[in-house]
Parts: structure tokens; C-alpha cells; sequence
């Protein structure tokens, strides 16, 4: 499998950059403190249905930068950025939001966003794939 190198100094705090990995968009998002205090509190909220928390879906010492597939996991559609009851992402085709870690709350999809495979070739690159 393809891997690519993303240059993590090209997304701004509270952004997210869009790339493409084998025809897929990836989301590279460098989350605000608040929006990380905000994931790590709802860990164990009850509406989580696929419950992980946002410790398994980031890199150790890393955890300010989230990387998942844009690509909501109902149908398909490209999930809009920092819109939904969560301030995630919301998906305008049937309506599922998703927290700031991806993972879905609310909605028909019925799994999180899916975080690649992926790892931190320095603190300022990461390899994909
Ligand atoms: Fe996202 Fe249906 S494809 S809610």
C-alpha cells in the first residue's frame, strides 16, 4: 500500500487540512485545547456507539492532532468541518454528527470516522499508509 508524508506545520490550530490517500479524503485536524478537553470528557458519554476513547484514536504525546478517513461511515459523503451538535463534523447527506474526535453521537452512521494506519515520522511529519 501507498503511504504519504503530510507536513503537520501546513494546519493551523483549530483547522484541518484535506488530503488524499488512495482516493480518499483525510482529515488532518489540529485541535484547540478546548475542543480536546471537550473529547476527552465525553469518553464514556452514553451516546457513543462505537465507544473508544480519544486516547485510542490518537498517537501518544500527539494527541492534539487527529487523522481519520473523511468519509462518514453511513454512506459515504464527505463530512463538513467544524459544524454539528459537537463541533466535529456534521454529514449533510442524512445528518450524522460527529465529536471532535470523530467519533459519531448522533445520526444514522454507525461506526466513528476510521483512523489509518498512520505514525509520526518527527514531530512535524506524519506518514500515512
Ligand atoms: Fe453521512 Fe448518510 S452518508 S449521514
Amino acid at each position: 500500500l501507498a503511504s504519504i508524508e503530510f507536513d503537520l506545520t501546513k494546519v493551523q490550530e483549530g483547522q484541518q487540512v484535506v488530503i488524499k490517500w488512495q482516493g480518499k479524503p483525510v482529515f488532518v485536524r489540529y485541535r484547540t485545547p478546548a475542543e480536546l478537553q471537550r473529547v476527552i470528557a465525553d469518553d464514556h458519554a452514553s451516546d457513543l456507539k462505537q465507544p473508544q476513547t480519544d486516547a485510542e484514536r490518537t498517537k501518544p504525546g500527539h494527541e492534539k492532532y487527529l487523522v481519520v478517513v473523511g468519509s462518514c461511515t453511513h454512506l459515504g459523503c464527505v463530512p463538513t468541518f467544524g459544524a454539528g451538535d459537537y463541533g466535529g463534523w456534521f454529514c449533510p447527506c442524512h445528518g450524522s454528527h460527529y465529536d471532535a474526535s470523530g467519533r459519531i453521537r448522533k445520526g444514522p452512521a454507525p461506526l466513528n470516522l476510521v483512523v489509518p494506519d498512520y505514525e509520526f515520522a518527527s514531530d512535524t511529519r506524519v506518514k500515512i499508509g
